[in-house]
């Protein structure tokens, strides 16, 4: 896995798209947040949440300011290439969170696993990025905050619904395990649509070419009279 993830983030122009990749969705999870302050009854809850967001924006901003020091240093930054998310998908967890629906447990249920999720991804990251330390040491202070909000929601989880735990856990995970499945199931539509494109246009365009040559072949070359004659006031 180490091996995959060096190979995705040695190329700089693909390490620029997905530091600003990653400050789009760190910078909408921080959004997400205010809104679960808004929302919640806990004022415990409340101070935590806008913590927390305030350190999504600015894990949002150091990728932001970092994408863009290497996007500047690419010799031609049009180049850009795929982000490979697939791959290496960075904080995703927050990217479909729907806060309105969601109770204080099931919401930290939700937040801890993503953050959990987040914190192993940047460990990865820390390490492919070995070649390039700025970067390696944005991924090492992000982590940091990532680790206190993975430990922070399960703290809350506990207090909040305290003998219920393990089933708000498994509910959350079962969440992310059909989004994932979703997810996947879309990619492969889309390579399906892909394929039966690129089927129709070879398989039913064809006919319709050789048609038009026939027609050709049957068409007498050079200028010949119009077989009748058109009246000069109308296109027909
Ligand atoms: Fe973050
Ligand atoms: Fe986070």
């Amino acid at each position: 896995m180490q091996a995959l993830h060096r190979l995705v983030w040695r190329d700089p122009a693909r390490r620029a798209r997905k530091l600003l990749d990653f400050a789009e969705t760190e910078a909408d999870g921080g959004r997400d947040l205010v809104r679960a302050a808004e929302l919640t009854q806990d004022p415990v809850l409340r101070r935590l949440y806008t913590v927390h967001a305030a350190d999504e924006e600015r894990h949002a901003s150091l990728f932001r300011a970092r994408g863009t020091q290497l996007l500047r240093a690419l010799p031609d930054p049009s180049l850009m290439k795929s982000a490979m998310n697939w791959a290496a998908p960075g904080e995703r967890g927050l990217d479909d969170l729907r806060v309105d629906e969601k109770s204080d447990a099931s919401l930290l249920a939700f937040l801890h696993l993503s953050e959990k999720t987040a914190a192993r991804h940047f460990t990865a990251y820390v390490g492919a990025l070995r070649d390039d330390p700025p970067t390696s040491a944005v991924f090492r202070e992000i982590l940091h905050d990532e680790t206190f909000h993975m430990n922070y929601t399960l703290a809350q989880l506990n207090r909040v619904a305290a003998g219920q735990k393990g089933a708000y856990l498994w509910r959350a995970r079962m969440g992310r395990l059909w989004k994932a499945y979703l997810r996947i199931m879309s990619a492969i539509a889309g390579v399906i649509g892909s394929v039966m494109l690129i089927l129709q246009y070879f398989i039913l365009i064809p006919p319709f070419g050789l048609m038009a040559k026939w027609s050709e072949r049957r068409e007498p070359e050079g200028w010949r009279p119009a077989e009748k004659e058109r009246p000069l006031k109308s296109q027909y």
